[in-house]
């Protein structure tokens, strides 16, 4: 059993919440292993997040990668998941080449978008543990809006949540549905679901670590910053820049 199963297998076990964050550095992650955060993603998020574009799907393999080994580096004990990032599982064949080369930097499982069950088998028999993806999917979605409110689009999710755990999925992320859709399709998976912005009833959390921490100025809805980091550096950097100007640092 791999190492993401051995963590998500003895959480569903004992019944017990999952925690999973987003992580893009080393020095983060140092962190989220002291806290004892069970899993860390490097999310393509990393995109809007930390490297300034607009989308998720303009970065590739390379950001990817960097970030992922960085991730790894600052902590040996962490369970790190990674995303492929937009085209790098367009083929099962690319999906594995790629899944192993972020293996290879150091992820112990990929994520991956969609229903893209051939891709899921090619990764998972060649040795890459999978994250499945379903409800908004950034890579392609051309609205934030909640997914799987009405009745055939809720349907797809549930369908395609059975096609990843039949095609080797080890978990699968819900984002942005409806409570009662995550609580039913957790319901009918024996893997475990990872909620954003899904209610309650999955059998656990993912958030963006700059939300969670209260670094962004805005948040969707669903998140709660647990810290207000935001207001703390904005004033480290003013006190800074103020003493600096005023010659009382250096003393
Ligand atoms: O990239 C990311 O941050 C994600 C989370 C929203 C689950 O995929």
């Amino acid at each position: 059993m791999s190492r993401i199963e051995d963590v998500l297998c003895s959480r569903l076990r004992q019944s017990l919440p999952i925690s999973m964050v987003t992580c893009y550095d080393a020095g983060f992650s140092g962190l989220c292993q002291e806290a004892k955060i069970d899993l860390l993603l490097v999310g393509d998020s990393l995109a809007n997040v930390v490297l300034g574009y607009s989308r998720t799907a303009e970065i590739g393999m390379p950001e990817m990668l960097h970030h992922t080994a960085a991730v790894r580096r600052g902590s040996s004990e962490a369970v790190v998941v990674a995303d492929m990032p937009f085209g790098a599982d367009v083929t099962p064949e690319l999906a594995l080449e790629n899944g192993l080369a972020l293996q290879r930097a150091g992820a112990d499982a990929v994520k991956l978008e969609g229903g893209k069950f051939e891709a899921v088998r090619a990764l998972v028999s060649g040795g890459v543990p999978v994250m499945g993806h379903l409800g908004l999917l950034p890579q392609t979605a051309t609205s934030l809006k909640q997914t799987g409110r009405d009745a055939a689009e809720a349907r797809q999710i549930l369908s395609d949540a059975k096609g990843l755990e039949a095609a080797g999925a080890c978990s699968v992320v819900l984002e942005h549905v409806p409570s009662a859709l995550a609580a039913e399709v957790t319901s009918a998976l024996s893997i475990a679901t990872i909620g954003i912005g899904a209610g309650p009833h999955c059998s656990g959390q993912v958030l963006v670590l700059h939300d969670m921490l209260g670094l962004t100025a805005r948040r969707p809805p669903f998140v709660r910053a647990f810290a207000d980091l935001r207001s703390q550096v904005l004033k480290g950097l003013t006190d800074y820049d103020q003493a600096v100007k005023d010659h009382s640092f250096p003393a």
